[in-house]
């Protein structure tokens, strides 16, 4: 249940078919469990690994303390339907939008959800003097993938993550060895130290 609070520039309108209206405001702070939920359920491990790994608390915390202005929530009916996360990228030349999350409830896609958060940051964006968009997400995540290109994304480049279990490393080998050698001379002092009396 959202609390009621002061909307940004409501912009409730109708979903296609369905009648509920879609309200696009800031996020406010009891946003904050809901959204990092909502996102659990969207960003699983089975389906995008990388969102799932670096998808936690922080990022919605994070987000809200740095870029209040690019945290944005579509609520229908009372209930958070999606939200978008956003900051902007100074460089001497542009000045990038870069939209790092986005989810719509499972009930509520496929109605202009997505649709009306990306509308709405790309416009206070670009009233911020950006003038590049950036993008990223799992190359199996077919949805994400059209919606951007609908959008009006494209150049797609491919960009590779390797990774390393660092358990087979020899840092850590070492580590683990120093601790178990640790717990062990503690045990033995332990029993070289002479009952205490009751
Ligand atoms: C991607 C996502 C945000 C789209 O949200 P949405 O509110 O359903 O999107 P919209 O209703 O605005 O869709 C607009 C268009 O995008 C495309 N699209 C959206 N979802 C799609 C899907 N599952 N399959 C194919 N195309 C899709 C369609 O072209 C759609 O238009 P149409 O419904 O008229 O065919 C949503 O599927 C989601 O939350 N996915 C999981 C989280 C995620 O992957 N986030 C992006 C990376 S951070």
């Amino acid at each position: 249940m959202v609390n009621s609070r002061k909307t940004d520039s409501p912009e409730s309108q109708a979903l296609g078919s369905n009648s509920a209206a879609v309200i696009i405001r800031d996020m406010a702070i009891d946003d904050l469990a809901p959204i990092y939920h909502l996102g659990e359920e969207l960003f699983t491990s089975d389906l995008y690994p990388y969102l799932y790994r670096t998808w936690d608390e922080w990022e919605v915390i994070g987000l809200y303390n740095t870029d209040p202005e690019y945290c944005l929530v579509a609520e229908i009916e009372e209930q958070v339907a999606g939200f978008v996360l956003g900051t902007v990228i100074s460089k001497a030349s542009w000045i990038y939008g870069y939209i790092i999350w986005l989810g719509v409830n499972a009930k509520f896609q496929r109605r202009g959800v997505a649709d009306r958060l990306v509308d709405k940051i790309v416009e206070r964006m670009i009233e911020e003097g950006v003038r590049f968009m950036l993008v990223d997400t799992d190359p199996t995540n077919a949805a994400a993938v059209k919606f951007f290109t609908r959008k009006g994304f494209g150049n797609i480049r491919k960009h590779i993550f390797l990774s390393m279990n660092l358990s087979k490393h020899e840092q850590y080998g070492r580590l683990v060895a120093y601790e178990r050698d640790k717990a062990e001379r503690a045990g033995k002092r332990r029993s070289r130290r002479p009952a205490s009396n009751p």
